[in-house]
Formats: C-alpha cells, structure tokens, sequence
C-alpha cells in the first residue's frame, strides 16, 4: 500500500519532470552538437530533431548514446515538422545559413528571414505554449519576425520568446579570465543590447574587474568576438561548437527554471521594457527565468560613462534591425 504510494508519487513527480525539446536545423554545424550536449542532458526526456535534410540520420546516430532520453528524427515535410514541435517545452532554431568573411549578420537577413519566419508559423500551429529560442543570425531581426508571425496568430506571449545571446556571455567571461589569469567561471560578465557588432554591449564595470570598461580592445573583441571565428573558418562558416555550448547553457537554465530553481538568470534578447519610450521593443538584459519563461527582466543597472556610450551606439542600430524584421512581416505574411 505504502509502496504503491511512494511509486504514484515519484511517477507524477518525473511525469511533471518530462521534458520535450526540439531542434530545428538539427543537422547543421550548430545543430549536431548542440542536439548532442542536449542528448547528454538528463533534464531532457525527448529529443525531436528537425532538418531540411538528414534529421533522421543525426537522430539515429544520437539515439544509440546510452541516456534516458529518447531520440526522434522527423521527415523534412509540414507534417514532419508539426509532428516534430508538438508538446515541445522549448524549440530552438539554429536553422539558418552562417556568415562568410567580409559579410555583417545582416547580409544574412534575405535568406534567414523566411526561413525562421516559416518555421515559427510551425510552432506558433503546433506548439504555441513552447519557450522558442532563436539562434539563426540575425537575431535582432529574427526575433521581432517570430514575435509578428506570433502576433498575427493571436499565441504572442513576450514570456516564451528568447534570441539567444549567450555566446556573448560565455567569450566575456573567458576574454576576461584570459587576461586576468582567472578561472572563467568566476568570470560572470553581463552582456546587453542586441546580438550584432555595435548592439552588443559588455558592462565590464559591473564585473569583477570594473578596470577593464575602459580596456577598448577587449569590449571591440567581446563585440566582434564572431568575426574573430568567421575569419578562421576562412568559408566555412561561423562559430558552431561554442554556440551549441552556449545554446545548450540557454535551455538548461530554462529546464532548470522550469523545475522550479529559483534565481537562474541569463542575459537574452527579448520583449523588454527597458528602452520602449525609445521605440525599441527587443532588448537583451539580465532576465530572471521561471516555470513559464520570462520571470522578470532586471533594469541595465548602474553603468559608467564609457557604457553610456556603447548603448548610445547600440540603441541606433538596434532599432533598425527590430524593424526591419517587423517590415518583413508585414510585407511577406
Ligand atoms: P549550418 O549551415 O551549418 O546549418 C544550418 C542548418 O539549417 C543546415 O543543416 C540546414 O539544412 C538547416 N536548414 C536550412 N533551412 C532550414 C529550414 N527551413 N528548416 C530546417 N532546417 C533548415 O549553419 P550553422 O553554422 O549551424 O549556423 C546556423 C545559424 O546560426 C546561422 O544563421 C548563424 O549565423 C547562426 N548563429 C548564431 C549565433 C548566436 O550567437 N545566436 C552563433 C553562431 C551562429
Ligand atoms: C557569433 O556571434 O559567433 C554568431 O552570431 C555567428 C556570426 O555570424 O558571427
């Protein structure tokens, strides 16, 4: 009797615990690692993966990795890519073509608007409650285009809307301990603005080592941290293997908030407050995660005049890019 309890009990306590998560471009450069570092993650209960081609294979490969998870591979078709989203907890987009030398994320807009405008028409059908996380460049853009494809569906919710500027975050925090001599992860730097050259914005005077805001080499490093990969892969494409790190880091702390751990926060781009009056409605910030997305956004916080600076600058282009992604909407439905 006692024992049937206990067993009712941890059975409607890891029911509660399942979780779903899908990953659309799962077979690119960003996908197969970052759907790896997923399958390793025992928060994880099923992992859906979602490719314009070779999803099936990458989830066979993966399904043979000896965690709980189950694995699927969907087919590159409507009906895959619904089957594939439904009753997911989190979706994450790194579907998307990467930059080559010489291009800004920017160049990149012609072809990755409809791409994730396509795919975020798919899960605002199939998975409407599902916290999104929009990897593919360019994020200031990518993320007011799912926002409008949300809104016009009438499933907008600001809460479960995230572009992931983790990648800025984790170079920070290792830039820094390069040069200080330190171990990265006491190295814990907030990063806000946007995701792109100018918008990204390192407030160093808030860190550890509030010396180095007025270091203009490694702000420039933190804010071209990407270029500095694109220029090695010399063609082949722009950084992967940090960004499935980073992206990985982004729906852990989701899941984690999810199961209801308090106090987990990550700077993201999102739906913010902070500079509306301004007209810029994305914004990246600390924000606070809990059980249904956002939880709270915190202000930027105290920062020195040099900052001041870098946000003027950010606040201009960012604005741009926000509405360019709008326009696209409204232009192609
Ligand atoms: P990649 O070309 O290696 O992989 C992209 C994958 O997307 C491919 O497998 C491709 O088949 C797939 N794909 C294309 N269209 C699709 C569609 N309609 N549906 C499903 N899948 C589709 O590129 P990558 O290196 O993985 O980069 C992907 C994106 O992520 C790029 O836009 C890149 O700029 C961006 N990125 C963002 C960050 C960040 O910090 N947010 C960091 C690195 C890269
Ligand atoms: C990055 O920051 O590495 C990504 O946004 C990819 C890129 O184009 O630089």
């Amino acid at each position: 009797m006692l024992a049937s309890r206990i067993q009712r009990r941890a059975f409607s306590a890891s029911a509660r615990n399942l979780s779903k998560v899908a990953v659309l471009g799962a077979a690119g450069g960003i996908g197969q690692p970052l759907s790896l570092l997923l399958k390793q993650n025992p928060k994880v209960t099923e992992l859906a993966l979602y490719d314009i081609r070779g999803g099936p294979g990458v989830a066979a490969d993966l399904s043979h990795i000896n965690t709980k998870s189950t694995v699927k591979g969907y087919e590159p078709t409507a009906a895959g890519l619904a089957e594939c989203v439904k009753g997911s907890d989190i979706v994450l987009i790194p579907a998307g073509v990467p930059r080559k030398p010489g291009m800004t994320r920017d160049d990149l807009f012609n072809t990755n608007a409809s791409i994730v405008r396509d795919l975020a028409k798919a899960v605002a059908e199939s998975a409407p409650n599902a916290k999104l996380l929009v990897i593919a460049n360019p994020v200031n853009s990518t993320v007011p285009i799912c926002a409008e494809v949300f809104k016009a569906r009438g499933v907008y919710n600001p809460k479960t809307l995230f572009g992931v500027t983790t990648l800025d975050v984790v170079r920070a925090s290792r830039f820094v301990s390069e040069i200080k001599g330190t171990d990265p992860k006491d190295e814990n730097i907030t990063v806000i603005g946007g995701h792109s050259g100018v918008t990204i914005v390192p407030l160093f005077s808030q860190s550890n080592h509030p010396d180095l805001s007025s270091n203009a080499d490694l702000v420039k490093r933190v804010q071209f941290g990407g270029d500095e990969v694109v220029k090695a892969k010399d063609g082949a494409g722009s950084a992967t293997l940090s960004m499935a790190m980073a992206g990985a880091r982004m729906a852990d702390s989701l899941l984690r908030a999810a199961a209801g751990e308090k106090g987990v926060i990550e700077p993201t781009f999102v739906d913010s407050p902070l500079y509306k009056d301004q007209g810029i409605d994305f914004f990246s910030s600390k924000v606070e995660l809990g059980p249904d997305g956002v939880k709270q956004i915190l202000p930027v916080g105290e920062i020195d005049a040099a900052e001041e600076k870098l946000v003027e600058a950010c606040l201009g282009d960012l604005k741009k890019n926000i509405e360019k992604g709008v326009t696209f909407v409204a232009q192609n439905p």
